[in-house]
């Protein structure tokens, strides 16, 4: 088990993606605390590590919210002690659609700023002084491949996206002399049940992203599990301050 006895708080576990990483952290032998705003979805995903003997908290957090973020951290290490791991995954991407870059409102930019790029940041500030103390801890943001390819007509959600890999270059520079690693993942266009339920897709999208991609597949949400593990592992420790591109080579430099 790669991350036995770990405690991993993944934001937006509680559907998707997240779900894949907290279900995969547990597998691995983390203890896992879902930080979700939908409590439901993060209690349903708790649930189920339960039944397979696992251990999970579902804990009701808004990372936009201070209050939330902190709450989070101090219900961590009540309930299992500390933080070794924190995925900054939760992010507004269900349902923003596809639409040019005058049409954003400035209250969906605002909200998206401040879940996607904000949240990020307040989920790193609660949970930093607990790793400081323990002298070491593995930060993990989530990215998107969107950022990489310009992609047009989603400015405001491209743009947090960009955001996420300037913190992890940034933050790994602040934080590496604690022992505590920042990277980065960058999923592709994943089938996740946001990504099916896209508004505004245009048709034929996905098969024209997989052409473009090495492999000639649609990437799923456990595709990402693997990499996040190996990031969030002692096997990554010399890598910090970088963002992966798991992406089936959509992506390459
Ligand atoms: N699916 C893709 O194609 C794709 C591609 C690149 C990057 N990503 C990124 O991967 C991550 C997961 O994507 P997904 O496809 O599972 O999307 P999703 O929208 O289904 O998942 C986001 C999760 O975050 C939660 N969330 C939203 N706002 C929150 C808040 N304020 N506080 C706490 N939780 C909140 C949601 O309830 C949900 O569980 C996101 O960061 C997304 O931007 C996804």
């Amino acid at each position: 088990m790669k991350l036995k006895d770990k405690v991993a708080v993944i934001t937006g576990g509680g559907r998707g993606i997240g779900r894949a990483y907290a279900l995969g952290f547990a597998k691995e032998g983390a203890k896992v605390v879902i930080a979700e705003i939908v409590l439901e979805n993060a209690q349903a995903v708790a649930a189920e590590i339960e039944d397979e003997g696992g251990a999970a908290i579902a804990v009701k957090t808004d990372v936009s919210k201070e209050k939330d973020t902190r709450e989070m951290a101090r219900l961590a290490i009540e309930k299992f002690g500390g933080i070794d791991i924190l995925v900054n995954n939760a992010a507004i991407y269900y349902g923003i659609g596809m639409k040019p870059f005058h049409v954003i409102s400035e209250e969906e930019w605002d909200r998206m700023m401040a879940v996607n790029v904000k949240g990020g940041w307040m989920c790193t500030k609660a949970v930093v002084p607990q790793m400081q103390s323990q002298g070491s801890g593995k930060i993990i943001n989530v990215a998107s491949g969107t950022f990489f390819a310009g992609l047009p007509m989603m400015l405001h959600y491209v743009t947090s996206k960009g955001a996420a890999i300037a913190m992890t270059r940034a933050l790994a520079r602040e934080l590496g002399a604690f022992g505590i690693n920042v990277n980065c993942i960058s999923p592709g266009f994943t089938m996740s049940e946001a990504s099916k339920d896209m508004p505004g897709i245009p048709p034929g999208f996905t098969e024209q992203l997989v052409s473009m991609q090495c492999i000639k597949r649609p990437e799923q949400p456990n595709d990402l599990v693997g990499t996040a593990v190996f990031l969030a592992s002692d096997k990554s420790d010399w890598i910090t301050g970088q963002t992966l591109e798991v992406d089936g080579g959509f992506i390459l430099w």
